[in-house]
């Protein structure tokens, strides 16, 4: 059903060491569809959970004739946990035989995906963009099945690098060599960027750090974005949302649940 926090009915659960039994408290917190999706170390367990966001994109393609392949990941505000999401996920993705997956640093505000990998910034997206330096040059391979284009040097307008033609091109480009593009942003609510990165992609992933993003910050998030163009929201760092939760003992309020979420941040 798509009920839960801003009505979107897919929510994955990025988070180290979720159990069980800290599942099931999110099943009832968010009043939907809940995954353990997501881990920030590369232990088995973390990385199983981002193959699960990763089987939800398949059985998406198997039933939507591979229409689902680039896909935009965005949070409200700064901080929530789109890059290591986007990481994360694109390894995730790179596990698919069927071909390689690209990440592209589209945060040219405060590019991270670079660090992850250990490589420059530069040469990036931006030199792509404004230097015509070839896609060879920027593009490069860090693991099986997985390239990377790092933001590049560093721009005075970020918003209209995204607006250039030039950037379609790459687009169209990728769409023929690659099975999955993810492409790391910047914060809906505080840049323009996501919201053209959004229209240029399938789908968008929408990162909220649980507990710690109001509510109404990710509402705000998805009515820009549109509800339509989301395919789901991740709740990271929900290890010590589970805590949090628990501590204040929502579960032990006997007032509806939907009153609780409503109380609530994220
Ligand atoms: N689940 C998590 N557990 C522990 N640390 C995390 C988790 N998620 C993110 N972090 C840490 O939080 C910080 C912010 O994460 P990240 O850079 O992915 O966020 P972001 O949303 O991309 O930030 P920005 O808005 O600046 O681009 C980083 O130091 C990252 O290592
Ligand atoms: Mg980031």
């Amino acid at each position: 059903m798509a009920a839960g926090v801003c009505a979107i009915d897919r929510f994955f659960v990025a988070d180290r060491n979720m159990t069980e039994n800290s599942k099931e408290k999110f099943r009832g917190l968010a009043h939907g569809e809940i995954l353990l999706a997501g881990g920030m170390t590369v232990n088995i367990p973390a990385s199983e959970r981002f193959r699960m966001i990763r089987a939800k994109i398949d059985r998406y393609n198997l039933s939507h004739n591979n229409s689902l392949r680039f896909i935009t990941v965005t949070s409200a505000v700064a901080q929530e946990g789109k890059s290591v999401v986007a990481v994360n996920l694109a390894r995730a993705l790179s596990f698919d035989r069927r071909g390689r997956t690209l990440i592209i640093d589209c945060d040219l505000r405060r590019p991270t995906v670079h660090k992850f990998f250990g490589l420059p910034l530069e040469p990036g997206l931006s030199n792509y963009l404004y230097e015509q330096r070839p896609l060879s040059e920027v593009i490069r391979n860090v693991h099986t099945r997985t390239d990377v284009i790092s933001a590049g040097s560093l721009l005075s307008d970020p918003a209209q690098a995204v607006e250039r033609p030039e950037l379609l091109t790459l687009f169209n480009e990728v769409r023929k060599t690659y099975q999955y593009v993810i492409i790391d942003c910047p914060p809906v609510l505080l840049c323009p960027e996501p919201i053209s990165l959004s229209l240029l992609s399938d789908k968008t992933l929408l990162v909220a750090r649980a507990w710690k993003t109001e509510r109404s910050l990710v509402a705000d998030a998805v009515e820009t974005i549109g509800k339509s163009r989301i395919f789901g929201v991740v709740m990271n760092d929900a290890e010590d949302t589970a805590k949090e939760y628990l501590d204040y003992g929502y579960y032990s309020s006997h007032q509806p649940q939907s009153n609780a979420v409503k109380k609530r941040k994220l």
